[in-house]
């Protein structure tokens, strides 16, 4: 592993500063969604590195992975979570009221997905336009009733839908996009006077209080805290205005912004958020430089713990961090998860093959390792049947615990 070797060329990717720590290195590592159709493939590896900019805070990986390679063959349906489509109606739902949207309004997603978001202001007969270079995704889409641009979103599109939209929504995408700036630029341009933009992308501080070292992966470029995705949005000329905690992903924030000069009184939350990442330290390179040190000993800690549980061992959820995970505290013998187009494929790591749920319950391995602790209580209730018959389902995070029983540790 040759860190270090390359500080040189490091300079944010956020403020062009160079004035880049280290926090800490994983090692080369396969892209984490790379799914295998075959286990004698060998995935192309490319460095992981997270860093943190010493001038605006921004962390975010070394190395970007031209997004052509990462999602041209995106395996991942939002849809295929009663927790994702069950948090965006309810936002949908929420803002039609409060913002009083009918026929004549426009709500425009970027990265639209399968259309698990916007499905539910179609319904309402506002007019909604997605954005996503998923095709596959896309064409579910289709089926709802959702027109999609399939492309990513950037300058060209921006100039296409310039001030129509009273709301831009973008979830789980300024983690992924190498130039967040110019995204933010084109969203405020996409948006009318008087428009909303709603941001939902998972937060820096969760990952550095439960030592989430699984959800470091070439997918995802950024982690923001508040105050470094502040200052880009001033600068794209946005201004937020609200922000929300959400138990989604591990922990993420839903952030509000309205283009400068539209007014707006900025609520209490802001100034709440703000001081929690002030108390974690996210406001000093040392805070984070102490997260790296704490993600090598949990590594060690996991890698122990997975060396006691009795074989066979079972992983749910061939989510991108069950890749990181594994990759970082060694293979489970196989991993169950309900996404059609991962069933009978292997993930990029340690020749483990993914199959259907149902598999638990024929084969009760005596412990399965829950990859997608983001959704513990969806995938406990679907295990049941398994947990029921005895099967260990044990989460990693925080700590390795039962699912049902979050404080037991394994002798
Ligand atoms: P996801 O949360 O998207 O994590 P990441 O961002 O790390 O990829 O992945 C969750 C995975 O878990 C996904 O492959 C779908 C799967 N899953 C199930 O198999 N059953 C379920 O009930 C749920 C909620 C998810």
């Amino acid at each position: 592993m040759a860190c270090g070797d390359c500080k040189d060329a490091w300079i944010c990717g956020a403020c062009g500063s160079p004035r880049v720590e280290s926090v800490v290195c994983l090692g080369d590592q396969p892209l984490a969604n790379g799914l295998l159709d075959d286990p004698d493939q060998t995935p192309v590896r490319y460095p992981l590195h997270l860093v943190a900019c010493s001038s605006c805070f921004a962390v975010q990986l070394t190395r970007q992975v031209p997004p052509a390679v990462m999602f041209g063959a995106y395996p991942y349906f939002s849809s295929q979570s009663a927790t994702m489509t069950g948090s965006a109606r309810e936002l949908a739902r929420r803002l039609t009221a409060e913002r009083d949207l009918g026929t004549g309004d426009v709500v425009l997603e970027v990265g639209s997905n399968d259309g698990y978001l916007l499905r539910w202001y179609a319904e309402e007969g506002i007019e909604a336009v997605g954005v996503d270079p998923a095709r596959e995704c896309a064409e579910v889409a289709a089926g709802l009733g959702i027109g999609t641009v399939v492309d990513y979103f950037g300058p060209q599109v921006a100039d296409e839908y310039a001030g129509v939209a009273s709301i831009v929504h973008a979830n789980n995408v300024l983690a992924h996009v190498p130039d967040p700036a110019t995204i933010l630029d084109g969203i405020r341009r996409v948006l009318r006077p008087g428009g909303l933009l709603v941001i939902e992308t998972p937060w820096l501080v969760p990952m550095i209080n439960q030592t989430q070292f699984d959800v470091i992966y070439h997918e995802h470029r950024w982690y923001w805290s508040l105050a470094a995705f502040g200052r880009l949005c001033t600068e794209a000329g946005l201004y937020i205005i609200d922000v929300e905690r959400l138990p989604l992903h591990g922990g993420s924030l839903r952030i509000f912004a309205v283009p400068d000069g539209a007014g707006g009184e900025i609520r209490s939350s802001v100034g709440m958020i703000t001081a929690l990442e002030q108390a974690t330290g996210l406001d000093s390179p040392a805070g984070l430089v102490d997260f790296g040190e704490r993600v090598k000993t949990r590594i060690i800690e996991l890698t122990q713990w997975r060396k006691g549980l009795a074989a066979p061992v079972a992983g749910y959820g061939a989510a991108a961090k069950g890749t990181m995970m594994l990759s970082q505290i060694g293979p489970v013998d196989w991993v169950a998860d309900s996404t059609p187009a991962k069933i009978g494929r292997w993930l990029p790591v340690g020749d483990i093959p993914i199959r259907d749920p149902r598999t638990l319950v024929d084969e009760m391995p005596p412990n399965c390792v829950l990859l997608a602790w983001n959704f513990a209580d969806e995938i406990a209730g679907k295990a049941s049947g398994y947990t029921s018959r005895g099967g260990a389902l044990w989460t990693t995070t925080p700590v390795p615990a039962l699912v049902e029983a979050r404080n037991a540790i394994p002798a």
